[in-house]
């Protein structure tokens, strides 16, 4: 088959790549990626020379680039969107541009070719806030409440691809995943933020009294849960993938343990406004249509994550005195990165 995948330069994007690859011996993959600030090609580094590989820096939104690229795809899993929830809320429009017309032309594009898959990677966020009692959780039938910018341009995005599976019976697949934890994750967001501000002894800010709670799942889990919607998940169908649900304090508590520091790193800072309280998911139908079961324990994946970080200076240097944009034009030998969008 051949694969072709947006904003595989990104965190989750760069881990399906190398999984996809490994486990898919038989296929090829194309990745496009507009390389925003997100997009980092140090995370497919060791994937980079593989002849079952290609990278094309084309922004989604892009008609004309998408039809020339897109053209004898079996499968297209579009995962690049503008994806950090404060951004969002500092300004919405490269996530209208990005999640709401990017979808739109990838789905337009998709079903002039004839694309016989197509799997829009969406998140519970697009679900709102949850009430505290743990018996109430997201499921496939759970009705859109997006809260940020952010979550309400992926609404948006997810309704398009239903919406074209019911007008022209294009076979658009949406899945809706919980927070994901691992490696190659951009240091803006929690978990990467924690563990890179604790390894230097700063102060980590947490929003609000951190009693918000998540459903966590490692990188890898989610990304064997698309390998099961790609090959046995039925068209126009939602799947939300699931994981533990951890309160932010527990998640930095954990965190702070692991490198063997103090509880006075955690910084208390005014809460995000319109921040959600809790997500949970209800992943029955995941598990039982398509067989797939999480492999690692939340606990499990958080020591792998902060081992990762840990274990690789280099990358994480990269990303902080951002050189990592230098990549692309050091592998590609075009011009450097467009800049911070
Ligand atoms: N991170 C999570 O916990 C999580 C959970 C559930 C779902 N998701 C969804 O999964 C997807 C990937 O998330 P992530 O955390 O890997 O995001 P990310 O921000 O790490 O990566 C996004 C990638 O998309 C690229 N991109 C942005 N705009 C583009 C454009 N116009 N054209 C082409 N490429 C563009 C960026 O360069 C980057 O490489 C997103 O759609 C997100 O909504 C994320």
């Amino acid at each position: 088959m051949k694969l072709f995948v947006t904003g595989g330069a990104g965190f989750i994007g760069s881990n399906f790549i190398r999984y996809w690859l490994s486990a898919h011996p038989d296929d090829v993959v194309m990745n496009i990626d507009l390389l925003t600030y997100a997009g980092n090609l140090e995370n497919l580094h060791d994937v980079a020379q593989n002849p079952r590989y290609a990278f094309v820096r084309a922004d989604v939104a892009d008609a004309s680039a998408m039809k020339t690229h897109m053209a004898g795809a079996d499968v297209v899993v579009h995962f690049a969107a503008e994806s950090h929830v404060d951004r969002s809320i500092m300004d919405a429009a490269p996530f209208m541009r990005t999640n709401v017309l990017g979808t739109q032309v990838m789905l337009d594009t998709a079903r002039s070719l004839g694309v016989q898959t197509y799997i829009q990677v969406s998140t519970d966020e697009v679900f709102g806030d949850l009430p505290p009692d743990p018996q109430k959780k997201f499921s496939e039938v759970s009705p859109f409440a997006p809260s940020s910018p952010y979550a309400a341009s992926k609404a948006a995005g997810d309704h398009l691809a239903h919406a074209y599976f019911r007008t022209y019976g294009f076979p658009a697949i949406v899945t809706h995943c919980g927070n994901n934890v691992g490696p190659y994750q951009f240091p803006e967001k929690f978990i990467p933020l924690a563990i890179v501000n604790a390894l230097a002894g700063k102060k980590i800010p947490v929003y609000g009294d951190g009693l918000q709670s998540r459903s966590w799942i490692h990188v890898d889990d989610h990304v064997r849960a698309l390998d099961a919607v790609i090959m046995r998940g039925r068209a126009g169908e939602t799947y939300v993938i699931g994981g533990e649900e951890k309160t932010n304090r527990d998640i930095l508590h954990a965190i702070l343990r692991l490198l063997g520091k103090g509880d006075d790193l955690i910084s208390f800072v005014e809460d995000r406004p319109g921040h959600d309280r809790r997500y949970a998911i209800n992943d029955e139908k995941i598990r039982n249509e398509l067989g797939w079961r999480p492999q690692y324990s939340h606990a499990e994946a958080l020591e792998k994550t902060v081992a990762w970080y840990r274990g690789h200076s280099k990358w994480l240097q990269h990303v902080m005195d951002a050189s990592y944009q230098e990549y692309y034009t050091r592998q590609y030998g075009a011009r450097a990165v467009a800049g911070n969008r």
